[in-house]
């Protein structure tokens, strides 16, 4: 494996207190970054100061969107060491996005080492407030300066990192929802299941309407029909009708969320019923009215879990639990942040070590 070289910045930023975070304001001081190119593959991992960079205009991210990233989390454990919640997870997700967008697939083995050499560095930043985490954001470009239509010949991976609290304003309180029934999020056989930047570009107008409501994010619909949930874009839902859980299922236009298989696995070794199919709006609404609907909630490594307090489908509005938090979601909710901060067995090997030194 290639040495990771390390130039250590020499003057370094205050760090926030951690009950002051927001989400994605506040950058470390240092950041990964590789190149690739044909001749060399992917080659020259090294840590740099966290610092702006030059680049031609004609670069071919900027005009064709060669883009992926990725959203993972570290969190300050109980002893003082550092936990990455599922890096390898994460990485593999990484490397189907890469497949999609004809980019070059990176080694895992060394972006998890480099990764938690850079955690090494910058271990003063991860916060140990509870709600707060090191919000991990490994991203690679297209770097050939071309205006033709075609895959890039040169890539340049980034790993940066950022001290966060809670993703809504709301922190762990409810959200409310509004479902899209004009704009569709994504397609079969699009990109909807892989983590690339044209699809947050894709809802911005979406959420910019909804927000004007007063509705913090939507819940987007299949594109063919309007009428099966697919997720809310900065998260995955889950619905809890009659006792079961119910979960659109991964068919190639939602993405596959790393929480969204955490919340299956713990519900299943509940012994609480979970599925994962399609589900109508129609079908929610005629549970809602049979007061069957118990719990709405999204999944996500920014929101972690996230309740949703009220639903709004054209002109009817459901409240869920009086807009209060929803007893599975606290459960959830605290169940993943106490793996996470290693405040409970960590059974499933989720949690990847960095130990810190002074
Ligand atoms: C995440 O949950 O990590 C995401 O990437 C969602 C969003 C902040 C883009």
């Amino acid at each position: 494996m290639e040495r990771i070289t390390i130039s250590r910045n020499a003057v370094k930023k205050a760090i926030p207190a951690a009950d002051q975070l927001g989400f994605g304001q506040l950058f470390t001081d240092h950041m990964l970054v590789m190149d690739y190119n044909p001749e060399q593959g992917w080659h020259h991992p090294r840590i740099e100061p966290y610092a702006p960079f030059c680049v031609e205009p004609a670069m071919m991210v900027f005009h064709y969107g060669q883009a992926i990233f990725e959203g993972m989390k570290a969190f300050r454990l109980q002893d003082g060491n550092i936990g990455i919640f599922r890096p390898q997870t994460h990485f593999a997700r990484l490397n189907r996005s890469a497949d999609r967008l004809c980019i070059p697939r990176v080694d895992p083995d060394l972006l998890l080492e480099a990764l938690k050499k850079l955690l090494e560095i910058d271990h003063q930043w991860v916060p140990n407030a509870k709600g707060t985490a090191l919000y991990i954001r490994p991203f690679i470009i297209a770097t050939d300066n071309f205006l033709g239509v075609r895959p890039s010949n040169t890539y340049r991976l980034f790993i940066i990192l950022s001290p966060v609290g809670a993703y809504y304003a709301e922190g762990f309180n409810p959200v409310k929802i509004l479902v899209e029934n004009e704009y569709v999020r994504a397609a079969q056989g699009g990109i909807g299941d892989i983590k690339t930047p044209g699809n947050y570009a894709a809802s911005l107008l979406s959420a910019l309407k909804a927000k004007e409501k007063g509705y913090a994010q939507v819940l987007w619909l299949d594109a063919k029909e309007l009428k099966f949930l697919e997720e809310v874009g900065t998260m995955n839902i889950m619905l809890k009708i009659d006792g079961e859980v119910i979960t659109p299922p991964l068919g190639g236009s939602i993405l596959p969320g790393t929480t969204r298989d955490s919340v299956l696995t713990i519900l299943s070794e509940w012994g609480i019923p979970n599925a994962e199919r399609s589900i109508s709006i129609d079908e929610v609404i005629k549970a809602a009215g049979s007061g069957k609907l118990e719990e709405i909630f999204g999944t996500g490594t920014a929101a972690v879990i996230s309740p949703v307090g009220e639903l709004k489908y054209q002109d009817q509005v459901f409240t869920l639990n009086d807009g209060k938090v929803g007893p599975l979601s606290q459960r959830l909710f605290d169940h993943i942040t106490g793996i996470q901060y290693g405040l409970l067995p960590d059974t499933h090997g989720w949690l990847e070590k960095v130990v810190v030194n002074g």
